[in-house]
């Protein structure tokens, strides 16, 4: 008995799940699914079968065959507080059991918003966020990216709604009474307001990349490959399908640069502003935040990110959270080269300098916890929810940029594809792509330190910033704004978002509340409709003591859940020795504002008063 992965209870000796079978009751008045799931192992199995599961209720354990059932039990309450409670079943030589379970109206995976939290406000919505480890809070599994399944799914829900998945539409129809899976106890499943939404995904993907979203759907095309899904509200999806009107461009670049989109459709779904990432890369149907549907180059961004999961991360994926750079540096390296295509040099030298600032910020947070300073982590006993920060994503990125500047982009391009290549459709650590580096790039050790990169802490020594223009023009107008000075106009008529967002980033943490209050008076940055540029400022208005910013503050705390937002200004709010009326405000802001959180940055900002006080 040894873990495959810190993060879950499979055990490496027995076979993993090649498949799962689902069939979800969607109950919208108490906020829960009632699931049988139907899991296909690699290979008969004879013993005591562990599987993951958290704050799920299980009513029993079948073998699918005879329909008997199998003895189970779930491990005692408490639950582990990152893992959640194993599910031991008892088999012999059995290669699929299935699970008759329910979820509770706290899964962590699930955001359920009721009519008035929609933008229509008629009818319910919910969607998923499955990673890192939340798919266990919807069905019993061996939720680790070790183990790449298969999936086929029928979801009963109201007539009135739709569903979406991160798999294959196959069919709407009204239910039949067998397909319970044994748990028809009544007949609401095959109730006249009710429809199955079947969908298939037959290219194995980790349990993170399960997704589904209900509710009162709409769509446009956008592309050949491309719909843009939402709410059924025409401004909401007028707007997403002129954001996203480039995006087979994107694709094509994508498949220039790192080989065929696998994944057959790219659809887009754009999430009330409660969804707590930016974007997520899930398979075939990428979730998004509405906030940055905003008409600049943003927007674009996040798409080549989550497009460029398709081949970094979809198609080869992390084995556990501890290799999660090989998910995010690699992508984020991709999504530069992609930006760099489409959007030119300039702005993806922009995107290289605010991660470089991003980098910069977050070792410093994690100054008294240098292990996630590092490429390869160990998170044993650690959520990794609460560790997320930048560092995969930037000094995995700058690794893979220190590779390409040694060797050359040819050759480094030449290397990537062999990459995705050799390893697409497994789930690998960060030992096996350095073997395959050292492999294909003979004496790159030498020029390189593989291990100071990959074992150290901090930010090494060859890491660099970018080398552009209009990225140290930036720079150094933010230095002198610590000699007083204020960029004038005519050197900010051009800037975007991402320009005010470097330089806002590039300003020391500590400034004088009256030079706060003079740029916003000139610039009015405090109501800015780019979030990254509000935040950015109302987090420097809070350290200022700028007690005017704080209905501003207030009001984005309520209107969006991005933890991208809630991270640094309920951060600013509460840390150091922040003052007490500070730390009642920000408690007073969250107890109102929570209920439209997803359970996941509802997690992480008590974690950050936890940590604070
Ligand atoms: N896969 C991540 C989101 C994620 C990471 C969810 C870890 C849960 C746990 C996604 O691809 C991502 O990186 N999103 C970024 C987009 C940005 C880098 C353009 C985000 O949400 O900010
Ligand atoms: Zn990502």
């Amino acid at each position: 008995m040894a873990p495959v992965d810190p993060h879950s209870f499979t055990d490496s000796d027995h076979p993993l799940t090649t498949h799962v079978s689902l069939t979800l009751y969607f109950d919208f008045p108490s906020s829960t699914i009632s699931a049988a799931t139907l899991l296909t192992l690699a290979a008969p199995f004879s013993g005591e079968l562990t599987l993951d599961t958290r704050s799920l209720s299980i009513s029993a354990v079948l073998d699918p065959l005879s329909l008997s059932p199998l003895p189970f039990s779930l491990s005692p309450s408490p639950p582990d507080p990152v893992l959640g409670q194993s599910l031991t079943v008892t088999v012999s030589d059995k290669a699929e059991v299935l699970i008759l379970s329910k979820t509770s109206a706290d899964s962590s995976a699930l955001q359920w918003l009721s009519p008035p939290q929609t933008f229509n406000k008629t009818h319910p919505f919910v969607y998923t966020q499955c990673q890192a480890i939340h798919a266990r809070s919807i069905f019993p599994c061996q939720d680790t990216p070790a183990a790449r399944t298969k999936y086929s799914a029928k979801l009963n829900v109201p007539r009135k709604l739709s569903a979406v998945m991160s798999a294959k539409h196959v069919d709407r129809r009204p239910p039949v009474a067998a397909e319970a899976g044994g748990a028809c106890e009544d007949s609401i499943w095959c109730a006249e307001d009710r429809i199955v939404e079947e969908f298939v995904m037959d290219q194995p993907i980790p349990p993170y990349l399960f997704a589904f979203a209900v509710g009162e759907l709409g769509f446009r095309e956008v592309g050949p490959r491309t719909r843009v899904y939402s709410e059924a509200t025409p401004a909401v999806l007028d707007a997403a399908a002129e954001e996203f009107a480039g995006t087979e461009e994107i694709i094509r670049v994508g498949e220039k640069l790192f080989g065929a989109y696998e994944w057959e459709r790219f659809d887009l779904l754009v999430l009330p502003p409660s969804f707590p990432y930016g974007g997520m890369e899930n398979p075939r149907m990428v979730f998004l935040t509405p906030t940055v549907i905003k008409g600049d180059a943003a927007g674009a961004q996040v798409v080549a990110h989550e497009l460029a999961h398709s081949w970094t991360g979809n198609l080869i994926t992390n084995k556990n959270n501890d290799h999660f750079w090989l998910n995010e540096g690699f992508t984020t390296y991709a999504e530069r080269r992609i930006v760099e295509e489409v959007q030119g040099e300039e702005r993806a030298a922009m995107n290289i300098g605010i991660g470089w600032r991003g980098l910069v910020e977050d070792v410093e947070r994690f100054k008294d916890n240098l292990e996630f300073t590092k490429l390869k982590t160990n998170q044993a006993g650690v959520d990794p929810d609460d560790v997320y920060s930048s560092v995969p994503y930037e000094k995995g990125f700058q690794f893979l940029w220190r590779i390409e500047r040694q060797i050359g982009r040819p050759a480094f391009d030449e290397f990537l594809k062999k990459y995705i290549g050799t390893f697409k459709f497994q789930s690998i650590d960060t030992d096996m792509f350095l073997d395959f580096l050292k492999a294909n790039i003979p004496g790159i050790g030498d020029e390189v330190d593989l291990k100071l990169w990959t074992e150290g802490t901090g930010i090494p020594p060859d890491a660099m910033e970018p080398v552009s223009d209009l990225y140290s023009k930036i720079v150094s107008l933010a230095e002198e704004f610590k000699l007083g000075r204020m960029p004038r106009e005519d050197e900010v008529a051009d800037w975007h978002g991402q320009e005010w967002e470097l330089y806002l980033e590039n300003l020391p943490k500590s400034v004088e509340a009256s030079q706060v209050r003079a740029l916003d008076a000139r610039y009015r940055l405090s109501e800015s409709k780019n979030y990254e540029v509000r935040v950015g400022f109302l987090k420097l208005g809070i350290s200022a003591g700028c007690r005017e910013y704080y209905s501003e503050v207030e009001k984005t705390l309520k209107e969006v859940g991005r933890m991208l937002y809630l991270r640094p200004l309920y951060t600013a709010l509460v840390q150091g020795d922040g003052k007490e009326e500070d730390k009642v405000f920000a408690r007073r802001v969250f107890s109102e504002a929570c209920d439209c959180y997803h359970p996941i940055a509802k997690g992480v900002v008590e974690a950050i008063f936890a940590k604070f006080g």
